[in-house]
């Protein structure tokens, strides 16, 4: 059996595998995967003011990884956070987890779509009702690779991340980048955590169909990048 195809293999049997144990790099996610139904507050800055943004967030691993919030998402929430500006914009998260980042862009005063799988819309639905943002913020089952329904494609922009750890979704997470961008020029913020080499496969997936290039303008930029963050912007090739 090829390299790939035993990774492939060893994927489909646990697909937290990396996370969990990783001789490339220190995985360990922000809290660990033992949580069970807390509640935790994370505060996001604006231009001037730190602390200018509180979310309450309940966190839970049973429903998988998703349950609880990866430094990705902390790191594009502080991003959106900072720069403002998205009143009135309609946005889409994919693999939103516990929803956290499409919950900032709610509170900022976007038109938010928080999408995932099955087992994580509870949770991501219980999160919108803890910081009130029902106005702002609804939530979508939305599988990648999956026909995006036809609500979902008129966006100014795009949110994605921590989303590529598992390597039998990637051309999924792909394909669904690429129809979601099909319909106009979305902006696509994708927050990357490199966890492994295969992650390359990713990117080989993805340099197909889109460019990208690294988000310069975020004054936290250096501290996650010795975290091994990167922050992109993706334009779609065709
Ligand atoms: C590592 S978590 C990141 C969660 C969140 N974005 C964050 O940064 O805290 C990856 C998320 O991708 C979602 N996901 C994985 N495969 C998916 C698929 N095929 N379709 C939709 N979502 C998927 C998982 O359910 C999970 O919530």
């Amino acid at each position: 059996m090829s390299d790939i195809a035993l990774d492939e293999k060893l994927d489909t049997l646990d697909p937290l595998r990396h996370l969990r144990n990783n001789d490339e790099l220190d995985l360990i996610p922000a809290q660990p995967p033992s949580i069970h139904n807390q509640t935790i507050e994370l505060a996001f800055p604006s231009s001037d003011d730190p602390e200018a943004y509180r979310i309450k967030l309940s966190v839970d691993a049973s429903p998988g990884c998703g349950g609880i919030a990866w430094p990705a998402g902390e790191v594009l929430s502080r991003y959106i956070s900072r720069k403002g500006g998205l009143k009135g914009k309609n946005i889409l998260e994919l693999g939103s987890g516990t929803g956290l980042v499409g919950l900032v862009a709610g509170l900022l005063g976007a038109n938010v779509w928080i999408t995932d799988q099955s087992p994580l819309l509870d949770i991501m639905a219980r999160n919108v009702e803890l910081n009130a943002l029902q106005d702002h913020v609804v939530v979508k089952e939305l599988n990648w690779g999956e026909p995006v329904p036809q609500d979902l494609l008129d966006i100014d922009m795009i949110l994605a991340a921590d989303c590529v750890y598992f390597e039998p979704a990637f051309p999924l997470l792909v394909q669904t980048l690429k129809d979601l961008a099909a319909g106009r020029n979305s902006d696509i913020l994708f927050c990357y955590k490199k966890r492994r080499k295969a992650d390359k496969r990713f990117f080989a997936l993805l340099k197909k169909e889109f460019n990208w290039s690294e988000v310069l303008d975020d004054p936290d930029r250096e501290n996650y990048h010795r975290e091994a963050i990167s922050l992109l912007r993706l334009t779609r090739k065709h």
